[in-house]
């Protein structure tokens, strides 16, 4: 029996980088996967990608920040699959990497769109039915932006230190339902998003790669199955016990 046989769980921005890697190890762990994607293109080439758990994986192309939208996604997720046991919120954007004096109204509102409404729109959606069934296990994905400072990406640092407060008072709220509520931190994952962001910031990605490589304790640059298996591992019954925390994964550069 594998450890979430029969589980069903929602990945949001499932369809690229760190939520495909989610939706990969879900499957792989005995889940059925509801991937929802803002990104039709990244949905279908995902789906195609992982053709050979068809009837298991459904792919749902929907933007995270916008109510309307995402609750028809969650809604439609629990009419195919008939319950909704692990969510993770993983979809999130990058952009503007600025100070906040240089950042407009509306950047600022794009960013929190997603990597912060987004959360607390899909988890408002998902929790009636895990409160429902007395059961459920959500994973937001912050960042270590959330406890320490890169520096021009104010905006982005908002956002996930956001998530990271906002699972603690959710992990409370819903203890009761025994619905269980965390956190991971990841540090620097090769993903579409680092590899721009190396582009920009460094005056070739060879040269950024090296930097942010160098900058971790252990050397390495983390993969989306790190981030995964931290995941998998909190939505699972070995994290029971565990609530309102978070888990930091990032080659020890926070340390
Ligand atoms: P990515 O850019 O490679 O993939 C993000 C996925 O989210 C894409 O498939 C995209 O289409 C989807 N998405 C974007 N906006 C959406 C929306 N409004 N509604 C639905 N889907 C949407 O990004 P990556 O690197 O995989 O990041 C995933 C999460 O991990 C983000 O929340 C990011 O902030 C966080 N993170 C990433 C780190 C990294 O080093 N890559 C480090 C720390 C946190």
């Amino acid at each position: 029996m594998k450890r979430l046989e029969d589980k069903v769980a929602i990945v949001t921005g499932g369809a690229a980088g760190i939520g495909l890697g989610c939706v990969t190890r879900l499957l792989d762990e005995g889940a059925f996967v509801a991937m929802i994607d803002l990104d039709e293109r990244r949905c279908l080439a995902a789906s195609r990608q992982l053709a050979a758990e068809e009837g298991r994986l459904r792919t749902y192309v929907a933007d995270v920040g916008k109510e309307a939208v995402i609750a028809e996604a969650v809604r439609n997720a629990h009419r195919d699959f008939g319950k909704i046991d692990i969510l993770v919120n993983n979809a999130g954007i990058v952009r503007p990497w600025k100070s906040t004096h240089e950042v407009t109204e509306q950047e600022w509102d794009q960013l929190q769109a997603v990597n912060s409404k987004g959360v607390f729109l899909s988890t408002k959606h998902v929790l009636p039915f895990m409160m429902e069934q007395k059961s459920g296990a959500i994973v937001n994905i912050s960042s270590i932006a959330a406890i320490l400072s890169f520096g021009g990406i104010s905006p982005y640092h908002a956002a996930k230190g956001a998530v990271r407060a906002m699972t603690k008072n959710d992990a409370m709220d819903y203890a009761k339902y025994n619905i269980r509520i965390n956190a991971v931190l990841p540090g620097f994952v090769m993903t579409d998003m680092v590899r721009e962001e190396l582009e920009t910031l460094y005056p070739s990605y060879e040269e950024g790669l090296a930097a942010a490589t160098a900058a971790q304790p252990l050397n390495l640059m983390g993969q989306p199955s790190d981030i995964a298996a931290a995941v998998c591992f909190l939505a699972s019954e070995d994290a029971r016990y565990i609530t309102g925390s978070d888990i930091i994964v990032d080659g020890g550069y926070s340390a």
